[in-house]
């Protein structure tokens, strides 16, 4: 029989990937939306017609309880949560409550569902869970590169609740015995991530500005550094991180750290423009407090499960630009009508 899992998050950049690698490895996939009319729903039910949606919030308990017991998963994979950095500045308990505090849910429902008590431990039907975690957890960070040892000073409310997230993850493995793991991920892009983040509003602006259709681009702190890879190479891993014969927590990232400023370089570069006579700095994109240097040192997930990366920055950037040049042309929308999906 098929293994079945249920995704979180399945209408964002990571849970498209996801579900197509799944469905690929002969999965019965599962992905919870929420809303009685979320527009990013259809584009699901249209592009991903194999994935089977069942409706629930991270906000809501008993909507994850009724969801694991509809999906009867044999792993869950918790990719919802609101991911915007600076919107957690605007919406710091909400986001504390969806990416924190959902975690705990989406645990409590597992727990729940199969039965598991502190008293009876895990339950013979094990169902093994999966947490997005996140570099910002590093923030202010205290080595580089940063490995599943280094010690986290998280820089923003949205660090704040993945943090909790990942020891509460931690401690439910601890408590109950559950195959309950984390993936502290870096930076990863695609031509399907979200226009708010600064790799796919460069490949964006430098489409526009290529086609004629703006001028400049607004951007905030140039100097950043990140380790950005390629979506579809990290969902690999959080497959691989769930079929490990022991649940441990893996770093997961390039080991290749570059600037945003190299980023636009590199994106202007792609489509032959020059950047410096386009892009203006703003500093009201600046945020209260910055993550200066993200740098993974991946060498554990690449010794005990095998994983590596094999898309590199430049061909990153590249796909990306060139991907949005295509959709401009055609004149769709970016966010609605993206071929990029599946
Ligand atoms: P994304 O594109 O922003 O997707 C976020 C998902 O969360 C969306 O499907 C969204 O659904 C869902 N969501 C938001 N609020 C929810 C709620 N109350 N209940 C249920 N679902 C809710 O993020 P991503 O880039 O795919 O990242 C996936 C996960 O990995 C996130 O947890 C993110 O924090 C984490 N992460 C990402 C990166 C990265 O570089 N991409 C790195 C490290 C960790 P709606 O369509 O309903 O809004
Ligand atoms: N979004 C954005 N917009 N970022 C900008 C801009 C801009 O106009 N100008 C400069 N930046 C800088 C930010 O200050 C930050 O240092 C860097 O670009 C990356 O910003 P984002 O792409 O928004 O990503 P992030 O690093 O804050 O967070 C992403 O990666 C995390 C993993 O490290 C998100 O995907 C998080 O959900 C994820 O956990």
């Amino acid at each position: 029989m098929a293994r079945r899992a249920l995704i979180t998050g399945i209408t964002g950049q990571d849970g498209s990937y996801l579900a197509e690698h799944l469905l690929r490895e002969g999965y019965e996939v599962w992905g919870l939306v929420r809303g009685q009319a979320n527009p990013r729903v259809p584009r699901v039910r249209r592009l991903l017609q194999d994935v089977r949606l069942v409706r629930g919030d991270l906000l809501d308990q008993g909507s994850l309880i009724s969801a694991v017991e509809k999906a009867q998963p044999d792993e869950v994979y918790n990719l919802g949560a609101i991911s915007f950095v600076p919107m957690s500045w605007e919406q710091a308990e909400l986001t504390g409550e969806v990416t924190g505090m959902g975690v705990l849910r989406v645990l409590e429902a597992i727990r729940v569902c199969s039965g598991i008590t502190a008293s009876r431990g895990s339950s013979a039907r094990q169902i093994r869970f999966y947490q997005a975690s996140s570099s910002e957890m590093f923030g202010q960070v205290r080595e580089t590169p940063q490995t599943e040892r280094t010690p986290f000073h998280p820089r923003s409310p949205y660090g704040v609740a993945k943090a909790y997230g990942h020891f509460l993850t931690q401690n439910y493995r601890e408590s109950y015995g559950m195959f309950a793991v984390s993936g502290i991920l870096f930076n990863h892009e695609s031509p399907r991530r979200g226009a708010e983040f600064v790799t796919r509003k460069v490949s964006l602006g430098v489409a526009r500005i290529k086609l004629g259709l703006a001028s400049e681009l607004r951007l905030g702190n140039l100097e950043a550094r990140r380790d950005w890879g390629f979506a579809g190479d990290f969902v690999r891993a959080m497959h691989l991180m769930l079929s490990a014969a022991e649940p441990e927590d893996y770093v997961i990232g390039t080991g290749r750290t570059h600037s945003v400023r190299e980023l636009v370089e590199a994106a202007f570069g792609a489509a032959g423009l020059d950047w410096e006579r386009h892009v203006v700095c703003d500093s009201s994109l600046h945020r209260p407090a910055e993550v200066d240097l993200l740098c993974a040192d991946p060498k554990k997930a690449r010794t005990q499960l095998g994983w590596e990366p094999t898309v590199s920055f430049e061909d990153l950037v590249a796909m990306m630009v060139e991907a949005d040049l295509r959709l401009l042309a055609d004149g769709r929308d970016p966010e609605q009508d993206n071929p990029s999906w599946p």
